[in-house]
């Protein structure tokens, strides 16, 4: 495992490139299309950072959105930073449950569905203060009313439990920054919703090499590689969501999947068909069961065709039983092992420690507070 940062200039024609951020999300999609043609051709200048808050189990929304994707690009070749965001399940709650136990349901989730900590690097956060000692600077860098105005965070305002807001609510998205510029990694796969977050981590790295990269540049300015995967909904028919108690977890077993897609919301009409707009309960549960055979969802409604919502149910049923058994038999596996786990914790900290520091060196060295 390679624990020196790449080069800033691997970044390359990537950097000189148009941001996807500063055109929009169909731009980022077009954008998104011209980096996986590079990666096929050199995974090698690719070093890819993302990752979850620790407040529970993974589900199918996360796995098609976003999961699967890095266990790809960590095949192709891309070296994988998975973060653990732990200090950000405090951005809307006051006390994070049980967090020990949320951390390894994730190392977890990542080993049954194959990131392989030889080569990819799961850490959390928390443990690595050269990371969080990056805030600092990055925090001197954005003004209020930027902050201010971050779509995402406004949107996780006006959902929050808590009657005020906190500065950590305020201000993760500079964290996030932290997250991703202490490895230097130059490419972040998301869903829309971060997008926000990469263009301020753009900002972040932008003006600290203004202000501090004497002719060099320090931070590369990552590139979002956005997830083409549709939304999936919960079994309620809103968006899949741990919060929401509609999601099917990678763990959870074939007989609680069958009862979770049983008692998933359909409409009355009895021929089966995608239309995702007029149909979205219906085209949701089709789509679920064509990702897990690996079909089109017209496919699967033709197949179904007027034998209705019980057949489509079951068929669906069948679909992520099969798909998911052999994640979920590596899963229980490798839940026999605790040691193993936090061995796996320990070094990925380890690892993402050595990179931290070398990157807090870095901009010591630049901001000249080297005493
Ligand atoms: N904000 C992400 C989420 O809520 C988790 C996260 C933390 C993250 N730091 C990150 C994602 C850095 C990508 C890059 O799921």
């Amino acid at each position: 495992m390679n624990t020196a940062v790449p080069r800033t200039e691997d970044a390359g024609d990537i950097a000189r490139a148009r941001p996807a951020d500063a055109l929009g999300t169909s731009a980022a999609q077009a954008r998104s299309a011209v980096l996986e043609e590079l990666i096929r051709k050199d995974p090698g200048r690719f070093r890819v950072l993302t990752g979850d808050r620790p407040t529970g189990r993974l589900h199918l929304g996360h796995y098609f959105g976003t999961l699967h994707n890095r266990v790809r690009l960590q095949e192709l070749g891309v070296e994988l930073f998975v973060i653990i965001a732990d200090y950000q399940v405090l951005t809307d709650r006051d006390v994070a449950d049980n967090l020990l136990q949320h951390v390894e349901e994730l190392v977890l989730d990542y080993l049954a569905i194959g990131v392989d900590p030889a080569r990819s690097t799961i850490f959390t956060h928390g443990a690595v203060p050269a990371l969080n000692q990056l805030m600092l600077p990055f925090l001197s860098l954005v003004s209020v009313s930027e902050l201010n105005r971050n779509p995402t965070v406004k949107d996780e305002i006006a959902h929050s439990r808590q009657s005020a807001v906190s500065g950590l609510m305020f201000t993760y998205p500079v964290h996030q920054a932290a997250d991703i510029l202490f490895c230097k990694a130059n490419l972040v796969p998301v869903g829309q919703d971060q997008l926000p977050h990469l263009e301020l981590t753009r900002t972040i790295a932008r003006r600290f090499n203004d202000r501090y990269g004497t002719g060099s540049t320090v931070f590369p300015q990552p590139d979002a590689l956005l997830s083409s995967a549709p939304l999936l909904l919960g079994t309620d028919g809103t968006k899949m969501s741990k919060s929401r108690n509609n999601a099917i977890t990678l763990a959870a077993t074939a007989d609680e999947t069958a009862r979770l897609v049983k008692g998933a919301k359909t409409d009355s009409e009895r021929h089966i068909s995608y239309d995702p707009v007029t149909r979205p309960e219906v085209s949701s549960l089709l789509l679920l069961a064509a990702l897990c055979q690996g079909r089109s969802p017209e496919q699967v409604a033709a197949e179904i065709g007027s034998a209705g919502a019980a057949v489509l149910k079951k068929v669906v049923t069948e679909s992520v039983n099969e798909y998911l058994a052999p994640v979920r038999a590596r899963r229980a596996e490798y839940g026999r092992d605790r040691a193993h786990l936090r061995a796996v914790l320990s070094e990925g900290n380890e690892r993402a420690r050595a990179v931290a520091d070398a990157t807090l060196a870095e901009v010591r060295a630049a901001m000249n507070t080297c005493y």
